[in-house]
């Protein structure tokens, strides 16, 4: 692997992004939506759930002007700009019922960070560069954000049975908090229990 750079969004990235994010959460997208990969992406972008602006916060991997991941950090009062979305046309082209599902779906898995608290609200890589240290390199440059600004906290939210992802955030300090359950996630996206994880930025291991 040669140079991976952490660096801002920027709009000419969304289309690499919107691919990664959609392959990323497939199964969550398709139990929401019903459909196939192929139309996913469109279908995701209208209806303006992978974000197409730049904010602080909103971050990818670079490699050679490829997009490797992309990471989006949430906080109190984050200065971002209105969503984009197209809802009427991804109505009218996909069914209302199906925009409704997902977003009604994503919006109960949002969780308002609290004071102090740097909250990863996504992280994903390309499947291809997959265990070659690119999440590493983008939940560390989070972290180091989050220091630098003066948060107590980085955490996120992980499906309990994501293995792969819990053992990477275990390694990289991360505590599980909290178990959460809840059976409107079971009954839409078929995930019961949930961990939210996270560190303490203020403990002297971790400056
Ligand atoms: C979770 C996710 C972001 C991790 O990204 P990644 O780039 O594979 O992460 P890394 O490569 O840094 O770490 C993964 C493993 O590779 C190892 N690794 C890191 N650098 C490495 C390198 N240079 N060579 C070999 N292995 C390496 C890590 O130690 C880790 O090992 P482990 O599985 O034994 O813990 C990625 O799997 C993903 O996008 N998953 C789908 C979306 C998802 O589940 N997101 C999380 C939602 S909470």
């Amino acid at each position: 692997m040669g140079q991976v750079n952490i660096r801002c969004f920027q709009s000419s990235d969304f289309k690499q992004v919107a691919d990664i994010m959609t392959w990323s959460f497939r199964e969550k997208f398709q139990r929401l939506s019903s459909l196939p990969m192929y139309r996913m992406s469109d279908f995701l972008i209208k209806a303006g759930v992978i974000y197409s602006s730049p904010f602080p916060g909103y971050v990818v991997a670079e490699e050679n002007n490829e997009i490797l991941g992309v990471m989006v950090l949430e906080w109190l009062n984050q200065n971002r700009p209105p969503d984009e979305h197209n809802l009427l046309e991804a109505s009218s082209k996909y069914g209302w019922w199906k925009v409704i599902k997902l977003l009604f779906g994503l919006w109960i898995l949002t969780s308002e960070p609290k004071t102090g608290e740097c909250y990863i609200e996504h992280i994903a890589v390309k499947p291809e560069v997959r265990d070659r240290g690119v999440g590493t390199k983008l939940l560390e440059f989070g972290k180091e954000l989050a220091c630098k600004n003066g948060f107590e906290k980085f955490s996120l939210h992980v499906s309990s049975s994501n293995k792969k992802a819990i053992k990477l955030y275990e390694k990289l300090g991360f505590d599980i908090l909290r178990t959460e359950r809840s059976y409107l996630t079971k009954c839409l996206l078929g995930i019961k229990e949930w961990y939210h994880m996270g560190q303490n930025l203020t403990s002297p291991n971790n400056r």
